[in-house]
C-alpha cells in the first residue's frame, strides 16, 4: 500500500462537515493533480461498494467551485460535471453547490463582482447550515 499524506486527507475528509473542491478547466476536465486526488479515493469506493461499509456513515456536503478561462462554449464545464458527479457517488457525497465562472482569463472571479456577491451569498448560506 502507497504510505503518503493521502491517509490523513482523507482523516480530515471524514471529520469534515462541509467540503470544499476547487479546481480550474483543463481541456474540458478537471486537472490532472484533481484526477490523481479522485483516483486515491478509492479506498472510500471499495468501503462503500465492495464491502458495503461506507467509510462517510452520512452523506459528506460537498461544495465545487470550477473556474474556465475561455469565455463560454457549449459543453464548456460538461466534462467537470461528469467526472465530479460519478465521484460524489462513490465517495458518499451530496453536491449542495455547484460554482462556474468562466472567461477567468479576462476578468480574474476576485475581480468579478457578480461572482464574488454569488460566492459571499454561498458562504453566509454555509455559515447558516445545520450539521
Ligand atoms: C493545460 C490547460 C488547459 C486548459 N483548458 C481549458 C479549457 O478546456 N477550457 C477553458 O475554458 N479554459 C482552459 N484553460 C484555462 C484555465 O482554465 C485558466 O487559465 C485557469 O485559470 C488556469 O488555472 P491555473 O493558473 O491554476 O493553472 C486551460 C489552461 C491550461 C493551462
Amino acid at each position: 500500500m502507497l504510505k503518503d499524506d493521502m491517509e490523513s486527507v482523507i482523516q480530515t475528509f471524514h471529520q469534515s462537515d462541509l467540503i470544499i473542491l476547487a479546481t480550474p478547466l483543463y481541456f474540458n476536465s478537471v486537472t490532472s493533480w484533481f484526477k490523481i486526488f479522485i483516483d486515491r479515493t478509492q479506498i472510500l469506493y471499495n468501503a462503500k461498494y465492495k464491502l458495503k461499509d461506507p467509510i462517510f456513515k452520512e452523506k459528506k456536503k460537498v461544495v465545487v467551485i470550477a473556474n474556465a478561462g475561455a469565455p463560454h462554449y457549449p459543453g464548456q464545464f460538461e466534462g467537470i460535471m461528469v467526472e465530479l458527479k460519478h465521484f460524489f457517488w462513490n465517495i458518499n457525497a451530496d453536491v449542495i453547490g455547484y460554482y462556474k465562472y468562466n472567461d477567468t482569463d479576462e476578468v480574474m472571479i476576485k475581480d468579478n463582482e457578480a461572482a464574488r456577491l454569488e460566492l459571499a451569498n454561498a458562504g453566509a448560506q454555509i455559515a447558516n447550515l445545520q450539521f
